[in-house]
């Protein structure tokens, strides 16, 4: 299976989203390919936010390998599921799809924790430091809500 991450910029939530999977993936033996983009280039080519490099690796997740690129529409062809990190990242995404197909694969990565909620991962970028680790508690048990449901184990 292969999972696309997606926020803006592709330095701070999804790059974040894209550690902790292929982390717990390892960890689990699933053979899950994951990668992550923004729907905006402000930053394409650049590594991830320091703050969050510095969280992720009080966390355990090492992220400073990663750079940033704009999400495409092929990205609908090369992947299985597309996590948008919030609504604004979520309706640009569904602005490129080019059929039901494509739209099927975009979720709401905080609608595995509460398919009802439609609840968003904050951005953290023009907030203090805490919301670092906010963004990788809220990302942490929604994964494992994915994973177990993938792995058969609810
Ligand atoms: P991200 O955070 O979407 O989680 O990577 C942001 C990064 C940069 C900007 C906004 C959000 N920006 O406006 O440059």
């Amino acid at each position: 299976m292969k999972v696309l991450m997606v926020c803006l910029g592709n330095i701070c939530r999804s790059p974040i989203a894209e550690g902790i999977l292929r982390h717990k993936a390892a960890e689990r033996g699933l053979a899950i390919e994951v990668d992550s983009a923004g729907t905006s280039s402000f930053h394409a080519g650049n590594p991830p936010d320091l703050r969050m490099m510095i969280t992720a690796r009080k966390n355990g997740i090492d992220i400073t390998d990663l750079r940033s690129r704009l999400f495409v529409k092929e990205d609908f062809q090369n992947f299985d599921l597309i996590f948008a990190m919030d609504q604004s990242n979520e309706r640009n995404i569904l602005s490129l799809a080019e059929n039901d197909e494509d739209r099927q694969k975009v979720k709401l990565i905080l609608n595995e924790i509460d398919p009802t909620s439609n609840s968003q991962v904050p951005d953290p970028y023009y907030g203090g430091d805490h919301g670092f680790q906010v963004v990788i508690d809220l990302l942490d048990k929604a994964i494992d809500k994915f994973l177990n449901r993938l792995d058969g184990q609810g």
